[in-house]
């Protein structure tokens, strides 16, 4: 029943009370770990588990390396389940949870992604947090019993960043290495959905965590003439925006959320509460914890509440579109148009030859398209006269890098009409698909970001791969930040080649001093590719801060990096 660990253990004494915690030591290269609780059943009383974590948790020197570490020890729910449960319905009201199989799975993968978890791979219970508070109050629970805890927001993310990665299998052999336990996920979609406060003066507003930011767009910002930028999928919601750092079509202009948040609440894996800082624009003080927590995917603290920035929606607007012989000439324009510093550009969107052609074969906009590389301008300024300006630079520069045509949209009706290529690019590249490889054809999204200077040689090399491979690509490309998005569709039977081709874009982005993420994420998916392109010892000081502010190790595991060296995945 218990298990077979050769580890050394020896009893930790904390001096602040009376009980006794066991701590396993290796003190064989100056490496100690606590061993989290060490199963109930050791000592019946014992079931605290990472509180008094003590200093020889951290190795000497700035960094942690995945073999400095010991596996994590979450609570065992053989023994410690039914009292983890009784003093979790102390603080969490029955109708706030849910044990229902549907929910547990709704929670666990969406219908987007080719990262599914296992079948084991769900959560024990989806709380509905109230309030910052109760996620205090809950975080110092799982802190106690060592319970892993994944934030929820949309659910939308597609490399596998709320996995339950360590979950009850009871039939599988308990393994010294790599425990199984039980996994609490909160969702903030229920209770922490509010916009608190819209600062239209300050061009700022205070959300909750689940808050749609579509929504919050169409519901409270629209009427007052302001915009919130980043936009991920249709659902996303902000905390879960702040996970990932969304941007999206509108952060050539308006940034992706590193940008656009001023400050958060967030509650730290202990229950600590902190704010990260005031509400001006700018402050030089200390290091900057707000931009910690954006882009951690949960791993280092529960965002509870954002103050976000807000831009002004441009009064004249319009939509071109500018067609090119090949593709090295439309990134030759974007390059022309950052360089001369043109402002009023608020999108500029790529769609590749293929893309074009899938678009004009699904007939799901109302007219026919050429079928070469195009770029899509959204363009906007307070002022008609600055509006012409713009249309006039690019009309002037497309012509000097040879487009075949280039179109602006006079009436709202025509900027519908051009704008709706850019929106049914993943419709219409199933259907393409559909067409090319029949009716279960797979596809999945690339998400690389290159500087733009390299952007042409990168895609037409990953296009060519593509193809050579007997499968097909389309491109979508935010192209004002070099990031770009390849639908590459395929039969089942092609898994294996099309996961290859996948794989050798993102290397070849790395390669060309790019990103394997331009906005997705890592997730558990793109790990190994995080560590690629920053090298061991980034990520070892990563882990660093991670061991530091999360030492049980409790907040979203095995994303971004390994925190676990019997984790065999990649
Ligand atoms: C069809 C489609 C289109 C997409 N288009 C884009 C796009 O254009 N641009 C883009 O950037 N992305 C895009 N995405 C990806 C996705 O929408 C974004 O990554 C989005 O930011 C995820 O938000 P979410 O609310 O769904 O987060 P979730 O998937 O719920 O969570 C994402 C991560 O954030 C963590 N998290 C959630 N809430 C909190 C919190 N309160 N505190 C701390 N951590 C938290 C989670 O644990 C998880 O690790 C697209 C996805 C799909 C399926
Ligand atoms: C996936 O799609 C199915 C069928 O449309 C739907 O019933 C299910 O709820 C979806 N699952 C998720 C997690 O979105
Ligand atoms: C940001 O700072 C202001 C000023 O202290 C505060 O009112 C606001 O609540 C903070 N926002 C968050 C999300 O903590
Ligand atoms: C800190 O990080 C946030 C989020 O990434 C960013 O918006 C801000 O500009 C950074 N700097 C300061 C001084 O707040
Ligand atoms: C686009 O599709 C339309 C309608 O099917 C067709 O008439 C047109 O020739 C196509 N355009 C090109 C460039 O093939
Ligand atoms: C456009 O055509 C001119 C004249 O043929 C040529 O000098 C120039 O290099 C071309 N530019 C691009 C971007 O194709
Ligand atoms: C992936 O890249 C490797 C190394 O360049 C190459 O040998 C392999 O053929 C590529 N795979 C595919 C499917 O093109």
């Amino acid at each position: 029943m218990f298990r077979s660990c050769n580890r050394i253990n020896f009893r930790f004494v904390s001096n602040s009370s009376q009980n006794v915690k066991k701590y396993k030591v290796s003190t064989g290269i100056g490496v100690a770990l606590v061993s989290a609780g060490f199963l109930a059943g050791y000592v019946g009383s014992s079931i605290t588990i990472a509180q008094n974590v003590p200093q020889f948790l951290f190795p000497s020197g700035s960094k942690t390396s995945l073999q400095d570490l010991r596996s994590p020890e979450y609570l065992d729910p053989r023994f410690a389940l039914d009292k983890f449960k009784s003093r979790l319905l102390l603080i969490v009201q029955e109708q706030d949870l849910s044990f229902k199989k549907g929910d547990l799975d709704d929670h666990s993968f969406n219908n987007y992604t080719l990262h599914k978890p296992k079948d084991n791979e769900r959560p024990y219970v989806i709380v509905y947090p109230r309030d910052t508070e109760h996620i205090s109050q809950i975080m110092k629970l799982c802190y106690e019993f060592g319970v892993p805890v994944i934030p929820f927001a949309g659910g939308t993310s597609i490399e596998g960043q709320f996995i339950s990665t360590r979950n009850i299998n009871s039939d599988k052999e308990c393994i010294c290495e790599h425990q199984d336990t039980v996994t609490v996920m909160l969702d903030f979609n229920k209770y922490m959905n509010k916009v608190i406060q819209v600062n239209a003066d300050d061009l700022d507003c205070i959300v909750q965590p689940g808050v749609i930011a579509k929504e919050l767009n169409d519901e409270y910002l629209d009427k007052l003439g302001l915009m919130f930028g980043p936009d991920g999928a249709p659902g996303c919601e902000i905390g879960g925006q702040i996970g990932t750092s969304c941007s999206g079509t509108n952060a050539y202009r308006y940034g992706t959320m590193k940008e656009n948040v001023v400050n958060v609440t967030a509650v730290m894996a202990d229950g600590t509460i902190i704010k990260t800082r005031q509400r001006p624009k700018k402050s030089s003080n200390g290091y900057n914890l707000t931009g910690l927590f954006i882009g951690s995917e949960g791993t280092l603290g529960v965002v509870t509440e954002a103050t976000v920035k807000l831009h002004v929606k441009p009064i004249h607007e319009t939509i071109s579109i500018v067609s090119f012989q090949d593709l090295n000439q439309a990134t030759q324009l974007v390059q022309l148009l950052t360089k001369k510093g043109i402002l009023g550009i608020n999108a500029i969107e790529l769609l590749d030859a293929n893309m074009m052609k899938a678009i004009n074969f699904s007939g799901q906009t109302s007219r026919s398209w050429k079928e070469q590389p195009t770029l899509l301008f959204k363009l906007g300024s307070h002022n008609k006269a600055i509006l012409n300006e713009v249309i006039n630079d690019i009309k002037k520069l497309s012509q000097e890098t040879n487009c075949t045509s280039c179109e602006f949209a006079k009436t709202p009706e025509q900027q519908e009409e051009l704008w709706s290529a850019r929106k049914s690019i993943f419709w219409s590249s199933i259907d393409y698909g559909r067409h090319l490889f029949g009716p279960d054809v797979k596809i999945w999204s690339t998400d690389i970001a290159v500087p733009v200077s390299k952007l042409s040689t990168v895609i037409d090399d990953s296009l060519k791969e593509v193809t050579d491979a007997g499968l097909y690509g389309t491109v979508v490309g935010h192209v004002g930040d070099g990031n770009f998005h390849c639908l590459v569709m395929y039969n089942i039977q092609d898994e294996q080649k099309a996961l290859e081709v996948i794989d050798n874009m993102t290397i070849r982005a790395i390669a060309n001093e790019g990103t394997c993420s331009g906005e997705h994420g890592i997730g558990t998916s793109k790990r190994k590719f995080l560590t690629m392109e920053l090298g061991q010892d980034t990520i070892s000081v990563m882990r660093r801060i991670k061991m530091a502010l999360d030492p049980a190790r409790i907040l979203n595991p095995d994303k971004l990096f390994k925190i676990d060296p019997a984790d065999k995945k990649d």
